[in-house]
């Protein structure tokens, strides 16, 4: 371990990490641990200078209020409690640490160095993973996401070989998505890459299935199937491993909060593939992902792209999906990632992308009447997606856009553009 570390023990508080990222602001290490963790595994996680018991209104569970293992009164640790009235610690206070407190917490009480930075990350994450992975192999579905690549440059790193990337195209990703994957992971990092192209399954599998909900079901559950076709192929894997931020972890609920939703990453595979996991990202917040991923040597297109669905362009192909509307989705969706490039909104703009209903409507082209698709241009900020404003473009990049859609893209005769903040609408339009 290349870095000092303050834990925070959840005690029910929502604010643990607005604590986590406070410190780690403070160029120290930080990480988040359940209440109920004892004095053998605090002493495993090395380097530990302090701890911070943070109690908050999640404290009672059950009817019960947590606490945290008497025996880590007697650990030596310096300690804050905040909001944790029975805490035998020497510093207790009521409300979220001001900077100042938690700075003379940290560096005067606890004597942490501030030697928190993504290469010594990068370095005490390589090391584990050594040591926990042996001459074993791993497998590693590789989406081409921010999180999927970010932990694949890690691996590779750490172990080269030994890892086994998979990469599934389902037909659904965007121009020349898959393409850059092998690029970068097989031809730059010299990857052990498997690359599947499932379109014509998936395609076949999701023939004629036009609500929503059923078509992502399908989308889900047939990757997975296909992962493990993969898998089984495969021998002697013992690990898995797996984008997992600390995010997710927090939605899929922790021991003193209740779950937000089940997300894809945590969980998934069936029981009978016994893989121990690799989760080396698992501490880390988006931000830092990406700065991990740069520290990585990642291109940055891939390390800052916007956030893509699983399931990808097959929700924005809306109704049952056709060849026909899935090539305009991805016709269009890569003219606008071009002109919002080369207008600078790529950096400013969260997230957009184009939609194809499955209806025609009239038009006239080349003096006679036509009877073609429509495509929906959406482009939104938010901070958290839980809500969401559309951007007001430039009228004349909205034109440009609209120009290059109508000449270039296929069966398509008309461009809208999508006003609907979130909510009542959702970010994706399904
Ligand atoms: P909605 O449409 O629910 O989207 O407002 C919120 C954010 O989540 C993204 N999204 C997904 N991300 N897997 C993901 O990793 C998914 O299945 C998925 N569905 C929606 C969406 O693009 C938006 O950023």
């Amino acid at each position: 371990m290349k870095q000092d570390m303050i834990v925070i023990l959840d005690l029910g508080s929502t604010e643990n990490t607005t604590i986590a990222r406070q410190i780690r602001d403070l160029g120290v290490y930080s990480e988040i641990h359940p209440h109920d963790i004892t004095p053998l595994e605090l002493n495993e996680l090395q380097n530990v200078k302090g701890i911070i018991l943070n109690g908050g209104e999640n404290r009672v569970v059950d009817g019960i209020p947590v606490d945290v293992d008497p025996a880590l009164y007697e650990c030596g640790y310096p300690m804050l409690a905040i909001s944790h009235p029975t805490a035998k610690c020497g510093k207790a206070i009521e409300e979220l640490p001001e900077l100042a407190v938690l700075k003379e917490f940290v560096f005067t009480d606890c004597k942490a160095q501030a030697n928190w930075n993504m290469k010594n990350f990068i370095a005490d994450q390589v090391e584990r993973i050594q040591e926990q992975v042996g001459d074993k192999k791993v497998l590693l579905a590789l989406s081409g996401g921010v999180d999927s690549s970010v932990v694949a440059a890690m691996l590779i790193k750490a172990i080269g070989q030994q890892l086994v990337c998979v990469h599934v195209n389902h037909g659904l990703m965007r121009k020349d998505e898959s393409e850059s994957v092998v690029q970068v992971f097989k031809n730059q990092l010299h990857a052990n890459l498997i690359y599947v192209d499932a379109a014509e399954r998936f395609l076949g599998k999701l023939e004629g299935i036009g609500d929503p909900e059923q078509k992502r079901k399908i989308i889900g559950g047939e990757f997975i199937r296909v992962f493990e076709e993969e898998a089984r192929k495969l021998e002697g894997i013992d690990f898995l491993g797996q984008g997992t931020i600390y995010p997710d972890i927090i939605e899929s609920g922790t021991k003193t909060a209740k779950m937000v939703k089940s997300h894809h990453n945590v969980g998934g595979l069936p029981e009978d593939l016994e893989f121990e996991l690799v989760e080396p990202l698992k501490q880390l917040f988006k931000d830092e992902v990406r700065a991990c991923g740069i520290e990585l040597g990642l291109p940055e297109s891939m390390v800052y792209r916007q956030p893509f669905p699983g399931p990808g362009l097959g929700v924005r192909c809306l109704g049952a999906i056709t060849r026909e509307r899935l090539e305009a989705v991805r016709e269009s969706d890569a003219i606008l990632r071009q002109e919002f490039e080369k207008a600078g909104l790529n950096k400013k703009v969260w997230q957009y992308f184009t939609v194809v209903p499955d209806f025609k409507s009239v038009g006239v082209k080349n003096n006679a009447r036509c009877f073609d698709y429509m495509v929906i241009i959406r482009a939104i900020n938010t901070v958290d997606a839980m809500s969401a404003t559309i951007e007001k473009i430039d009228w004349n990049v909205l034109q440009t856009i609209t120009e290059r859609i109508l000449a270039e893209v296929e069966h398509v005769n008309r461009v809208c553009y999508d006003m609907s903040p979130k909510p009542p609408a959702t970010i994706e339009f399904e």
